[in-house]
């Protein structure tokens, strides 16, 4: 049995989308270039019928590359993958139907916290993390990969670099959303919504805020700023009645701003600890892993995405 877990719950309405990775600006499908082509290498050395662990998986974006590699080579992996989310297969199959073969071939668990898992010791070939396992408590984790993984068995992630820039370019987001929140812009929609005021009291209310928000970020509106410009003026220049027919929609947009503040606070948290702790990956060595690569990854060649680990159990 497997504790569940529902801290996750921002997490879980972004599985929902159906996105394959936490990334969509960056990859619309499943993880390419230099990410997919380390992962294609780690799968290409594996033996035939090894048994592969992704944690923190999400919408299994790597687990997916795995099935993938396994029907290719013909190599038949056992792959499970497991989350602390809820992820839903279904969410997965209606936005990339392509993947439900691949899909078939793992074993999802859910709500289950990497620090919970009760599968048996010793039982992995492989275990993989592509921006995950940084974000569970890290000694737990660690001692979790030791445990689950087979002698000789390998530990790869793919983790968050924790670089100044990327925290630099975090904090301004970071303040952006906090003045949305200072400016209350989603209240008149919970208001309207909830019918505390009428039609032309929102319009009012929504035309103010959206001035407050021209007039700070006037020359050089952000991504998301530039976004929620957009949406606002649609929202106003749409006919009451089609407005009044999809309040749902409102409330809808209210929370997906709220949850990807709470993604972006996670991954905030999460840079700036490894930021804190550049050798945090000692973690797993003092779990009786040994580390057999270490190198810096790099998407297209030019900004650094994140940095490889390779680690065996000896
Ligand atoms: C940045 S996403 C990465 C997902 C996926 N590996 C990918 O590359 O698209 C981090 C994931 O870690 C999960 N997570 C966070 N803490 C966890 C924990 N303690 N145990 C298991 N999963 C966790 C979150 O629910 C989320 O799905």
């Amino acid at each position: 049995m497997m504790k569940t877990n529902k801290i996750s719950n921002h997490w879980s309405q972004y599985w929902k989308t159906g996105q394959l990775t936490s990334l969509p600006q960056d990859f619309q499908k499943n993880y390419t270039g230099e990410i997919q082509q380390q992962w294609t290498q780690v799968f290409n050395n594996l033996n035939k019928n090894s048994h592969i662990l992704d944690v923190c998986t999400g919408n299994c974006a790597i687990a997916l590359l795995s099935a993938s590699r396994s029907k290719i080579q013909n190599k038949n992996f056992k792959i499970t993958a497991i989350d602390a989310a809820d992820i839903n297969r279904k969410s997965i199959e209606k936005r990339f139907p392509d993947q439900i073969s691949n899909l078939n071939k793992i074993q999802l668990i859910s709500n289950c916290k990497v620090e919970d898992i009760e599968l048996a010791n010793n039982e992995f070939d492989l275990i993989t993390s592509q921006y995950g396992i940084e974000y569970c408590h890290w000694e737990k984790a660690a001692q979790q990969v030791h445990r689950l993984l087979k002698t000789k068995g390998n530990f790869v992630m793919i983790a968050h670099s924790g670089s100044t820039e990327i925290i630099k370019t975090m904090k301004v987001e970071k303040s952006d959303y906090e003045f949305l929140k200072t400016i209350e812009i989603f209240q008149c929609f919970d208001d309207y919504c909830c019918q505390s005021i009428n039609y032309a009291e929102f319009i009012k209310q929504l035309k103010t805020k959206q001035k407050l928000v021209i007039k700070r970020f006037n020359n050089q509106p952000s991504e998301l700023m530039r976004a929620l410009l957009l949406a606002t003026d649609g929202i106003l220049f749409m006919q009451r009645n089609i407005l009044e027919a999809n309040k749902i929609e409102l409330i809808k947009m209210q929370q997906q701003y709220h949850h990807a503040h709470q993604r972006l606070n996670d991954l905030f948290r999460v840079t700036q600890a490894i930021n804190n702790n550049p050798n945090w990956h000692e973690v797993f060595i003092q779990s009786n892993l040994r580390l057999i690569e270490k190198r810096n990854i790099f998407q297209n060649g030019i900004y650094q995405t994140g940095t490889f680990f390779k680690f065996i159990k000896s």
